[in-house]
């Protein structure tokens, strides 16, 4: 078991990552033994895993609600839904919310969390490789409303968040490549060590062998946690952790977020955000061949070619990333460090999506 905190001050939290069952004392001692306990799931995520959670609560009140899965559940019907169910069951503040799935449910638990009574308590237990790397730690939760993704929302951190490789067993291949997406960022924006574990064990990251589960999803967080806690409101340097995301979130929206993952959009994000790297002349053609050939020996679609400017262009303006006006993109140097800037030739741009 490894231990990795994050936050700050009185919103400091611990993450704790293992290979095997969730540490129960952990969870239970945050939980307390009287307090009434809300899992709020979806029905995507095997009952086998909702029973074994519940086996592992000691409190005598634990309740379940079950959203339908997809993107779609991050909405205001069920925000709703989650704060008629918390006043139904007389929830008071020292109860407790538990986000049981990927990061639909994580981010609306979190959401829910931050606003009932002005704040409750809420536990990440991610089961997703995506939720586990990347939204359980930070504290931004969301919904999502007709005018966008992920508007409504606020920065609010999880008191524990808990992770287990053994959920990984049961997710859908497509899901598991979206997380590794989100891994691969952390390796090409600073985490060199990430970046030589996963060039020497793409075979062993394939076949999903816990031991190096448990290594890149650590050095992942490490590599988050160190970001967020830098810079909870995203004012500054948490900026970085968007790379290929200007790009990825056009084709997503292209795509009315249907037939292809969060991760799959942001890696082809990742490999149109080098090529601009590259003719921007921050990277050499030996990096951008590297990148690409690290994404591709992942098994990871590298094929943005189907993507041109004209189409992502009207999505690109309304990115979160557009300040004064001005389109800021961020872009990796030849240490593979991500870094933000607003000054770029916008021909390099088409020139990556031509
Ligand atoms: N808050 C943040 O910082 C942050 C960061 C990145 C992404 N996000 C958000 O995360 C969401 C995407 O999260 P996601 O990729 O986890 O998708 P998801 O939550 O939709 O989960 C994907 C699918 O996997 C199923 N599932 C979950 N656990 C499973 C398991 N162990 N076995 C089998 N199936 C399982 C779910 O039911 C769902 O159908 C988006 O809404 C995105 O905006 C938030």
């Amino acid at each position: 078991m490894t231990i990795i905190s994050a936050g700050k001050g009185a919103s400091k939290y611990n993450i704790h990552i293992t290979g095997k069952n969730l540490p129960k004392s952990v969870l239970n001692s945050n939980l307390g033994k009287k307090n009434k306990i809300l899992i709020i799931t979806d029905s995507g995520v095997p009952k086998k895993h909702i029973k074994k959670l519940k086996e592992l609560i000691n409190s005598k009140s634990v309740h379940t609600l079950v959203l339908d899965n997809g993107e779609r559940s991050k909405s205001f019907s069920s925000f709703k839904k989650i704060i008629d169910k918390l006043f139904e069951l007389r929830f008071d503040r020292s109860d407790v919310l538990i986000a049981f799935g990927g990061g639909v449910v994580g981010d609306i638990t979190g959401f829910s969390a931050s606003t009932f009574l002005r704040g409750i308590k809420y536990i990440q237990i991610p089961t997703t490789l995506l939720a586990q790397v990347d939204s359980s730690v930070g504290g931004k939760t969301a919904i999502n409303v007709p005018q966008g993704k992920n508007l409504v929302g606020a920065f609010y951190n999880p008191s524990l968040v808990l992770i287990s490789t053994e959920f990984l067993n049961t997710l859908p291949e497509s899901e598991y490549k979206s997380g590794l997406g989100e891994v691969i960022k952390y390796a090409f924006i600073g985490n060199k060590k990430l970046k030589n574990i996963i060039e020497k064990n793409p075979e062993k990251i394939i076949k999903r062998k816990s031991s190096i589960l448990q290594t890149i999803i650590e050095e992942s967080i490490k590599t988050k946690s160190k970001i967020v806690t830098k810079d909870e409101k995203e004012s500054g340097i948490r900026a970085i952790l968007n790379f290929g995301h200007t790009f990825g979130h056009a084709i997503e929206a292209k795509n009315n977020y249907k037939n292809i993952t969060h991760g799959a959009a942001i890696t082809l994000g990742m490999i149109i955000a080098s090529k601009i790297s590259f003719f921007e002349g921050h990277i050499s053609k030996y990096q951008l061949d590297n990148i690409i050939n690290m994404i591709s020996s992942l098994d990871l679609d590298i094929n943005h070619e189907k993507y041109k400017y004209s189409d992502l262009k009207k999505f690109m303006s309304t990115d979160k990333k557009i300040s004064d006006g001005k389109l800021n993109l961020i872009l990796i140097n030849e240490k593979f460090e991500a870094f933000k800037t607003a000054k770029f030739n916008y021909k390099n741009i088409s020139k990556a999506l031509s």
